[in-house]
């Protein structure tokens, strides 16, 4: 059986008291309906004001979940006022939401900037979570990925990329399952055996269609992931 991931991507929804309650009826759901996380690799990414209470309320719970980042600084630590920098996420999370297109399309980041941002994870073994929209921004990456390539190795899931074309996000209307695994083949033809995620208005009715497909590896949910009983329909039907 394939690994999944499933990725919430909360954007920016909740406060510190909509989190524990998010988590809270996540776990008692979760319990409900004794489901098994097995082979599936759950992912929330809060925003950072919530991380620190996000992790110290799953852990808990007991909750058998990661965290991301949504957004890492391009810049080392230092003078970077109001950067949060990959030394300080590590602390809190072990992946990074890099290069979705609403940081592309609304804060100006540009292909060279996401490669920094790509740098800086995978220096403080953060492992991102690149989100593309079409081939070229993945072949814009594949040097700087490269040049990482012997301590890509050394630790488990590496990278990840998610295909989430910009029709698709928000919209209600997904790609269709043999688009995406059209595009993360040639995303694993591109960058090797890495997991590639489809992601665009993913929902518990659709997301068996894609984890089905032959190079899908798992889903980036945004506003289904916010609802925690929709978001555990869509675990357990991935
Ligand atoms: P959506 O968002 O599921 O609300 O379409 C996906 C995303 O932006 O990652």
């Amino acid at each position: 059986m394939k690994k999944l991931f499933i990725v919430a991507n909360w954007k920016s929804n909740k406060t510190i008291k909509d989190t524990e309650k998010w988590l809270h009826d996540f776990d008692e759901g979760f319990k409900r309906k004794q489901l098994s996380f097995e082979s599936k690799e759950i992912i929330i990414a809060p925003s950072f004001t919530l991380l620190e209470h996000a992790l110290y309320c799953s852990s808990n719970l007991k909750l058998h979940i990661k965290f991301a980042a949504q957004n890492i600084s391009s810049f080392d630590e230092g003078a970077y006022t109001g950067e949060v920098s990959a030394k300080q996420i590590k602390e809190l999370a072990d992946y990074v939401i890099v290069g979705h297109s609403e940081r592309r399309k609304n804060f100006g980041e540009s292909d060279d900037i996401v490669n920094q941002k790509i740098e800086q994870s995978l220096e403080y073994e953060l492992t991102p979570i690149l989100c593309v929209s079409k081939l070229e921004q993945v072949q814009s990456s594949k040097f700087k990925v490269q040049s990482y390539s012997s301590k890509l190795k050394s630790y488990d899931n590496s990278m990840i990329v998610a295909y989430e074309p910009l029709f698709a996000i928000g919209s209600g209307v997904p790609d269709t399952p043999e688009n995406a695994d059209i595009m993360a083949q040639s995303i694993k033809k591109e960058l090797g055996e890495i997991p590639v995620l489809y992601g665009g208005s993913v929902t518990s009715d659709n997301v068996k269609s894609f984890t089905s497909m032959p190079h899908i590896d798992g889903v980036l949910v945004g506003g289904a992931s916010l609802d925690p009983l929709e978001f555990l329909k869509i675990i357990q039907n991935a």
